[in-house]
């Protein structure tokens, strides 16, 4: 008999967290929650918005009055912000440089986690962030934390950034991501951080198919007990 399980994924930027997420979220048919697109969601309504995004009061009254809603399609996750598709803003170079700010607040992490557990309140979901396994979801049946050496996440990054029209080069894009691992790791509230029961996965040398089939394999382990 299988169950719905809650799967929570961690790791660095851009190891391929959310590529793999989904997938796995439709394999078994589970809820896909990318916790990353709510930080930058916020990101994105600040800087918008010309909120001090040093303010944690500042922040967290923005968003008590924003409605965010992440909703799955065939092309992936959309996000709305107050109603608004933007899907594609979150994703600007000025909302990944400033995210990590904004994400090390207290009170906004506060508010995040909050929201990020009603979500998974549905069975069977696959979560993906940084603090999953330490913060959001403790009880998760199956923690993974993926990994991947900073020049692959760099070249993976380029990649799928060239094929939205943005072109930065790799080592600018390597020096970014080492800044936001820095950042993310070293914050005092929830750092990013492997969860003692988390099972590492490094990526570095292995197709999307290879990764996806690991997790579900132990997914499906888990399902069984
Ligand atoms: O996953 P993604 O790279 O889109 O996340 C953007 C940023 O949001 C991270 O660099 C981190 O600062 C923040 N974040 C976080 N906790 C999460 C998910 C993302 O602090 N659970």
């Amino acid at each position: 008999m299988s169950k719905g399980i809650k799967i929570a994924i961690d790791g660095p930027a851009a190891a391929g967290k959310s590529t793999i997420a989904k997938r796995i979220a439709e394999k078994l048919d589970f809820t896909y929650i990318d916790t990353g697109a709510m930080y930058r969601a916020l990101t994105h309504k600040a800087l918008v918005n010309d909120i001090n995004i040093t303010s944690d009061h500042e922040l967290t009254s923005l968003l008590e009055q924003t409605e965010l809603r992440l909703q799955p399609s065939p092309t992936g996750q959309i996000v709305f912000i107050d109603g608004l598709d933007c899907t594609e803003e979150i994703r600007s170079p000025q909302v990944t440089a400033n995210v990590s700010e904004v994400a090390a607040h207290e009170n906004v992490r506060h508010l995040m986690v909050d929201k990020q557990r009603k979500l998974a309140l549905a069975t069977g979901v696959v979560m993906d962030g940084r603090d999953i396994g330490t913060a959001v979801l403790p009880d998760a049946e199956l923690k993974v934390f993926m990994t991947a050496s900073v020049e692959e996440r760099a070249i993976r990054r380029h990649l799928e950034d060239e094929k939205r029209g943005i072109h930065t080069p790799v080592e600018q894009l390597k020096a970014q991501i080492a800044e936001r691992d820095r950042a993310d790791s070293e914050r005092i509230v929830s750092p990013l951080k492997k969860a003692e029961d988390a099972v590492v996965i490094d990526t570095t040398s292995m197709t999307i198919d290879e990764v996806v089939e690991e997790i579900i394999g132990l997914a499906e382990k888990r399902m069984k007990k």
